[in-house]
């Protein structure tokens, strides 16, 4: 890549996800041609006027739903495909690869056309006319289809936390409307984890506090020594493991008492220095933009927490420079953090920007090991699924839901409820 090519595919590529893109650009054309309004005359216009309203809006809904839904079922059709090709490992060569280079692994097939009519039946997307299905809906759309596709076989969830359970440095309070569904799932024998960024260490008193609400209502709901042990949390991404004991308090585990914590297997004096090269890049990066902030140094982690709002585009330059950096000090600037030698997380976090090292790749593959859930039978539920944000990483190792705030998860989870139930 020319620097140039290089620095315009960044200044794109963090705000964008290339399937949802596609899939986007596919369904633009039937908007296009049959959805917009067409120009009325008199004649139409008192036509119109004297038949029943309903009907007329359902006979357009139907026919751009079908072909909608027509398309759906042929990119659900270029995923099974891409599944064929990469489990003869070659995955480069199915259709969809060609049509979307960074594709990645589909662990299951993806229902679409199935998904998309259940949406469309509930957000009549099929009835606009001004507004084409718009990247939200799409995702909103692959979220359905995943938990279609993943309800019989679940044997491993794992949340986020920032912005999937909660609001941004909020806790999980006693009300939170997704407690019942947490519960639900620990009931059905399904492990439950939440992985997320925030590093305290082995202090289980400060993720209590920050889950005091839900440990309070796992006990409520009276859950048997079996059940809460499946409740697990990762904190500082990959680093520091938690499970719930029969006294629905948090406990610590220590690297010898499970044995995939040998998946981060890095020592203090191989972080240290990467340490020292994040802090200084953030700090650069501060100086050069002349924000007002504080720089906070952590045993696996560095963090920028601003003194005043930053733009989306400051907290961005914030994470892909000190990515970079990193990368480049590991000798490897064409890579990926997560695949260096001692692979890292820089993202925006909405409102502050971290550089952790270890990341939510490690962090789900710890517990798929620990539980023995394999890919397919694994779902992380996160709101960063961006080039920026700390839950892509986990997409190699699992199926996985881009939700946008606790609202759609508890949406999303309410869905896996019914489609569970269905299977039973
Ligand atoms: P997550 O969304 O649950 O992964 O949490 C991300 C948020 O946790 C960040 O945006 C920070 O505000 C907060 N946080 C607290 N401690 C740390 C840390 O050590 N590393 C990264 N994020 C942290
Ligand atoms: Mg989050």
């Amino acid at each position: 890549m020319t620097s140039q090519y290089r620095v315009n595919y960044h200044l794109r590529a963090h705000k964008r996800d290339n399937l949802i893109e596609f899939i986007k650009g596919m369904l633009l054309t039937p908007f296009v041609l049959h959805a917009q309004p067409k120009p009325v005359t008199q004649s139409e216009l008192s036509e119109i006027a004297h038949s029943p309203l309903q009907r007329r809006r359902s006979l357009a809904m139907e026919e751009n739903a079908f072909r909608y839904a027509e398309i759906m079922g042929n990119i659900q059709t270029l995923i099974d495909e891409h599944r064929e090709f990469t489990k003869n490992s070659i995955p480069m060569y199915s259709r969809l690869a060609k049509l979307v280079p960074s594709i990645g692994n589909f662990f299951t097939a993806l229902p679409l056309r199935e998904a998309f009519l259940q949406t469309n039946n509930i957000n009549a997307i099929s009835a606009r006319k001004h507004v084409p299905p718009s990247f939200n809906d799409i995702r909103r759309i692959l979220n359905t289809a995943q938990v279609m596709a993943i309800a019989g076989n679940v044997k491993l969830i794992t949340f986020d936390g920032d912005m999937t359970l909660y609001d941004d440095g909020k806790n999980f309070e006693e009300n939170n409307a997704l407690t019942g569904l947490l519960v639900n799932l620990l009931k059905r024998g399904v492990t439950v984890a939440i992985v997320t960024a925030a590093g305290y260490g082995g202090n289980a008193e400060r993720y209590e506090h920050r889950l005091s609400g839900l440990l309070k209502n796992l006990e409520k709901a009276e859950l048997t020594e079996q059940q809460v042990n499946r409740f697990y949390v990762l904190g500082g991404e990959c680093n520091f493991l938690f499970r719930c004991n029969a006294s629905y308090r948090l406990q610590f585990l220590s690297d010898d008492q499970y044995e995939s914590s040998r998946l981060r297997s890095w020592t203090d004096a191989q972080v240290q220095p990467l340490l020292d090269i994040a802090e200084h890049e953030l700090a650069d990066c501060v100086a050069r933009m002349g924000i007002k902030a504080k720089i906070l140094r952590k045993a696996r982690a560095v963090g920028l927490v601003p003194e005043q709002k930053l733009t989306r585009e400051q907290l961005d330059e914030c994470a892909l420079s000190s990515q970079m950096a990193l990368l480049k000090f590991q000798g490897q600037p064409s890579s990926t953090p997560s695949d260096v030698p001692i692979p890292f997380c820089a993202f925006n976090g909405g409102n502050d920007c971290w550089v952790d090292i270890g990341n939510k790749l490690i962090g789900v593959k710890i517990l798929q090991e620990l539980v023995g859930s394999a890919p397919d039978e694994t779902l992380h539920v996160g709101d960063q699924f961006l080039s920026t944000g700390n839950d892509l990483s986990t997409r190699t190792a699992c199926c996985t839901c881009w939700i946008i705030n606790p609202e759609e998860t508890q949406g999303i989870l309410t869905e896996l409820d019914t489609f569970m139930s269905q299977k039973e």
